[in-house]
């Protein structure tokens, strides 16, 4: 009886310390997700201090909009690496294609057809940025990707 009584003390306590462990290890990952960074708290100094103060902005602009998408540099990700792309298209063709580029591929320009038939009609989402966003985005466009 009394063994039986030990066995059964074990046993609970076994899962207590099973539960606890578990349960420690929410706590972690709860902490882990907590410090996740926005972009509002990344300090200015870890956005490249050679950069425009507008170009600055504009990377700000393009890390939590376009960098699940895009790298600054030649390399290709979902889309096209964004290296040298200013020189390639003007002001009004990348502010129309990133506002709405579904538009302008079904309008049938050129050049906008011609990307999204390289990357397998892979469709880019749009986006609703005010001028002065624009030409921080633009202006980060310019300066990084050199
Ligand atoms: C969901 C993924 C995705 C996001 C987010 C995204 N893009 Fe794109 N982008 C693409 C794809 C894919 C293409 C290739 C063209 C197409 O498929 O329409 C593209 C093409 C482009 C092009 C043309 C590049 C070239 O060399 O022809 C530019 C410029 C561009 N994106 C800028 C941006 C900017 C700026 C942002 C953020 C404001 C952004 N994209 C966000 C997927 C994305």
């Amino acid at each position: 009886m009394t063994k039986k009584y030990t066995l059964y003390t074990a046993c609970l306590l076994y899962i207590f310390i099973f539960i606890s462990a578990c349960s420690s290890q929410n706590e972690k990952q709860k902490n882990s997700t907590e410090t996740t960074e926005t972009t509002e708290t990344i300090p200015t100094q870890v956005l490249q201090t050679e950069l425009s103060p507008a170009a600055i902005k504009g990377k700000r602009i393009f890390m939590a909009n376009c960098s699940a998408c895009h790298l600054m540099s030649n390399e290709k990700l979902v889309g096209p690496g964004m290296k040298g792309v200013t020189e390639k298209y003007d002001k009004e063709w990348l502010i129309k294609f990133i506002s709405n580029s579904q538009k302008m591929i079904a309008e049938g320009d050129e050049k906008a057809v011609k990307v999204y038939q390289e990357y397998n009609q892979t469709v880019m989402s749009n986006f609703q940025f005010t001028d002065e966003q624009y030409d921080f985005l633009l202006a980060y466009l310019k300066e990084g990707g050199k």
